[in-house]
């Protein structure tokens, strides 16, 4: 499949997604059992990973969909990023960010530093997908959908270039002369 300029190749079928989906969302159900957490799914990426895990969650929640910005600091910080968008104060709350994917997990990083800031009780990290930086460098993501490698990946709510994030299935880029399989 072209999208723009690079070719993708299926690499995780919709209903092994579905299926991982549903256990991480049996593992919410027991874990947070007597609690009630705030969820924050982390826009654009999460919003259908979100939704699929959303409909599978029998423990009373909230939902506040989030974004992250990227702004200018002063000259000598240079970019930072922020979290927007959030409309409920998590004081004393047990929240669960619900991301895509983590790459490097510097974007995870400043969030969770963000919302422990702001007096939260719990910050856990749900991720779709998780690539090899993330794991190397030890990036604390609780509940893991997927393991890849360090590969191109698009899909389920994931873009190229702002582009197909509305496939049920995920693709990864395909690399010349690549012999891999789907997952
Ligand atoms: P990190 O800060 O390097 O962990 O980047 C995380 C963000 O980059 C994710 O939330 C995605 O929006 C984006 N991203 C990282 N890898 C991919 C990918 O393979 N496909 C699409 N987006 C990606």
């Amino acid at each position: 499949m072209l999208i723009k300029d690079l070719e993708f190749v299926k690499f995780i079928g919709r209903s092994k997604v579905q299926a991982q989906v549903k256990a991480l969302a049996q593992q919410i159900n027991v874990d947070y059992q007597s609690k009630s957490p705030v969820f924050l799914p982390i826009l654009n990426g999460s919003f259908m990973f979100a939704a699929d895990l959303m409909k599978l969650i029998e423990i009373p929640n909230k939902i506040s969909f989030v974004k992250v910005s990227s702004y200018s600091g002063t000259a000598s910080t240079g970019q930072l990023k922020s979290l927007i968008g959030l409309e409920l104060s998590l004081f004393n709350q047990d929240v669960i960010i619900v991301e895509d994917i983590v790459d490097t997990g510097l974007t995870l990083q400043k969030i969770v530093n963000e919302l422990k800031e702001l007096g939260t009780r719990s910050v856990e990290v749900m991720a779709l997908l998780r690539k090899q930086p993330a794991r190397e460098k030890g990036i604390e993501v609780k509940y893991v959908g997927f393991e890849i490698d360090h590969e191109f990946v698009l899909g389920y709510g994931l873009d190229y270039d702002g582009q197909g994030r509305n496939f049920a299935d995920i693709y990864r880029m395909k690399e010349p002369n690549s012999e891999k399989a789907e997952l």
